[in-house]
């Protein structure tokens, strides 16, 4: 085994003890081990501020945090029949609420690389009894373990912050190859703010309970990226006032995937 293979493996080891859920992290790249590492950490503690995220990033809140949510289904023409990917999913909020609204019949699946998120997700799926039409697996967002244009939509809420630039990049490529020419792609994340007193609330409510960086990019940066990495028809989204909590200013984008 090789020695990213043996480093993923280590870093999940406990993480594994604690959810019985078998790692898939053999394509990580270290940066995203790191973050696994601090949710995994952070996740299981009783602490008041654990608390208060496991609150905020159970299903009941997601259209209020997630609050571009709502107005989605219209925004992106979901069809019952697309097939949906939501990478960092949590504990499956934004497609156990999606799934309800859009009446969607296809499977929809979910994957966020810290196991103790996952392991919870998928109780909040079953407790649901969307166990079979929403799966929620291990992995992570740069090495996606799902087929050549094989999505019709691919989601991606509030996990940006986690990824430096070039794992973005590496990320973005990865959501290419896998929606289907003419797919669509959305995503949101905190944006920085041009206040410095919000700038500094901001990192330090966004960085609370992490130790790995976080990497707010503004509209016109996370276009850039989109860009470059070839998405097309790009639309700003999510940035409204129609935020409910918190009140941190977002960057976001629909986009299509052009046909190579
Ligand atoms: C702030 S939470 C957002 C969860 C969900 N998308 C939502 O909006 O409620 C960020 C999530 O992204 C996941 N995550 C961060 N970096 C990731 C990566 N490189 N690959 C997969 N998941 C990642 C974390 O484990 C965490 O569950």
């Amino acid at each position: 085994m090789g020695s990213l293979g043996e480093l993923c493996l280590k870093a999940n080891r406990e993480a594994e003890v604690l959810s019985g859920v078998k790692a898939t992290h053999q394509g990580a790249e270290n940066e995203e081990l790191e973050v696994a590492r601090d949710y995994d950490a952070w996740l299981s503690q009783e602490t008041l501020l654990a608390r208060w995220m496991r609150f905020w990033l159970s299903p009941q809140r997601t259209v209020w945090l997630n609050t571009p949510v709502r107005w989605l289904p219209e925004a992106i023409s979901l069809r019952p029949t697309d097939r949906v990917l939501d990478i960092g999913c949590g504990y499956g909020g934004v497609l156990i609420y999606l799934q309800r609204r859009a009446g969607i019949t296809a499977a929809m699946e979910g994957l966020d690389c810290t196991a103790i998120i996952v392991e919870r997700g998928r109780k909040e799926v079953l407790s649901r009894g969307l166990q079979d039409k929403i799966n929620l697996r291990l992995g992570v967002a740069t090495d996606l373990p799902y087929p050549d244009a094989s999505r019709d939509v691919v989601l991606c809420t509030y996990v940006i912050k986690h990824m430096s630039d070039t794992l973005l990049r590496q990320m973005l490529l990865e959501i290419r190859r896998v929606l289907k020419p003419g797919g669509r792609f959305c995503l949101w994340e905190a944006a920085p703010s041009r206040y410095q007193f919000m700038q500094s609330w901001n990192e330090k409510l966004l960085r609370k309970g992490l130790t790995s960086n976080v990497h707010l990019r503004s509209l016109e940066q996370l276009r850039t990226f989109m860009e470059e990495a070839g998405f097309t028809d790009l639309r700003p989204y999510g940035i409204g006032l129609y935020y409910y909590y918190p009140p941190l200013p977002r960057a976001g984008f629909i986009a299509s995937n052009p046909a190579v």
